[in-house]
């Protein structure tokens, strides 16, 4: 039996989980509201707020699973890519707590475990398949916007990236020039839902299976000053078209490339994970593109979409049939790769 704490401080979610022989039998998250002051997450405060939060938010997924800290078999943490300051919180948490328990100590990386998620079986459906390998995963977040070849679960290959904005961004900078509050993404998806793609906005000429955002939000920005400067309620007025529109456009730039990724790669098992994969649009989108290319299309649950614990313990769960533990002199790697 291997019952595994799970800790995430990358970025401004505090979250634990607790996972029993693979299965995941709590994931708490504890949201930090105090960025939408500033527009987007300040790291100084984030990192504080995690130290306010760790210890209740192990407390809560501890007591959720009914699980004692001395039946614990080992301790998973993110150690990168993510802020140094929000890192260090959750990986000395983790460090101690291994130390004083006289367990095992597991890293994770953050964009690896948004990939694994698709390795949990979500509550309502007993008899869920994972992806088998070799499978497409298109991981979009607020950090990260990648195309990877997933050939076993820590044998990942990133074929396509971004030159400069991820995906996730494209949408808070976006929501940022619309004057709404951070994070955008989610906004924007509810009020394209209200919306038609009546706005064209060009989708750039990048090679291979990279992408580009920044281009887009500087287009986004001429077109909503140009048309104030004519209808100064020109934003009021159609906030739902210019959110359809910017949605669409990012959305159809990450499907093209998905697109060309497995008509390359010949494979047609193809997932999506991370913040972005919340993302209505995308996933309808996505759907429709299964249908017309024969796709087995994976959409994780959208608890494990944005940033959670529960992907850190089901990716330290492999790790610990695999006996690969890390020693007590590890220290956070907020620029962390694989
Ligand atoms: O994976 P995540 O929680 O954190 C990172 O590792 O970055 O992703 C956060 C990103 C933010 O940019 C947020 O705006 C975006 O995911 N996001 C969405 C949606 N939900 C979260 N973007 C578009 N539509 C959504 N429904
Ligand atoms: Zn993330």
């Amino acid at each position: 039996m291997a019952i595994i704490l799970a800790i995430e401080s990358s970025c401004d979610e505090t979250s634990a989980s607790v996972c029993i022989d693979g299965k995941i039998v709590s994931n708490i998250i504890a949201n930090q509201t105090i960025h939408q002051n500033y527009g987007g997450v300040v790291p100084e405060l984030a990192s504080r707020v995690h130290q306010q939060n760790i210890i209740p938010t192990v407390h809560h997924a501890l007591n959720e699973a009914n699980v004692n800290k001395n039946q614990l078999h080992a301790i998973a943490f993110t150690r990168g890519p993510g802020l140094l300051g929000s890192l260090l919180v959750g990986v000395s948490f983790a460090k101690s707590f291994a130390l004083g328990l006289n367990i095992p100590l597991i890293e994770v990386n953050h964009i690896q475990a948004h990939v694994l998620a698709h390795f949990i079986a979500p509550k309502n459906m007993p008899n869920y398949t994972p992806p088998p390998f070799p499978f497409l995963c298109l991981t979009v977040s607020g950090g990260h916007t990648q195309i990877v070849l997933v050939k076993n679960h820590f044998d990942m290959q990133i074929i396509g990236q971004t030159l400069d904005d991820a995906a996730g961004e494209a949408f808070d900078k976006t929501a940022k020039i619309l004057g709404l509050p951070y994070p955008g993404g989610p906004l924007i998806d509810k009020y394209a839902q209200m919306g038609q793609q009546t706005y064209a906005f060009t989708e750039p000429n990048i090679p291979e299976l990279n992408f580009s955002f920044s281009g887009l939000k500087t287009a986004i920005l001429y077109f909503i000053n140009d048309n104030i400067k004519k209808n100064p309620d020109f934003l009021k007025q159609n906030i739902h078209n210019i959110c359809a529109s910017v949605q669409g456009r990012i959305v159809s730039i990450l499907l093209n490339k998905l697109k060309k990724a497995a008509q390359l790669y010949q494979i047609n098992h193809i997932a999506i994970a991370g913040g972005v994969s919340a993302n209505s649009g995308l996933r309808q989108a996505l759907h429709i593109e299964a249908q017309n290319n024969n796709w087995k299309v994976y959409i994780p649950d959208l608890n494990y979409c944005t940033d959670n614990a529960a992907m850190i313990a089901i990716a330290g769960y492999f790790k610990y049939l695999n006996h690969d533990f890390v020693g007590q002199n590890i220290s956070p790697l907020p620029r962390m790769s694989f």
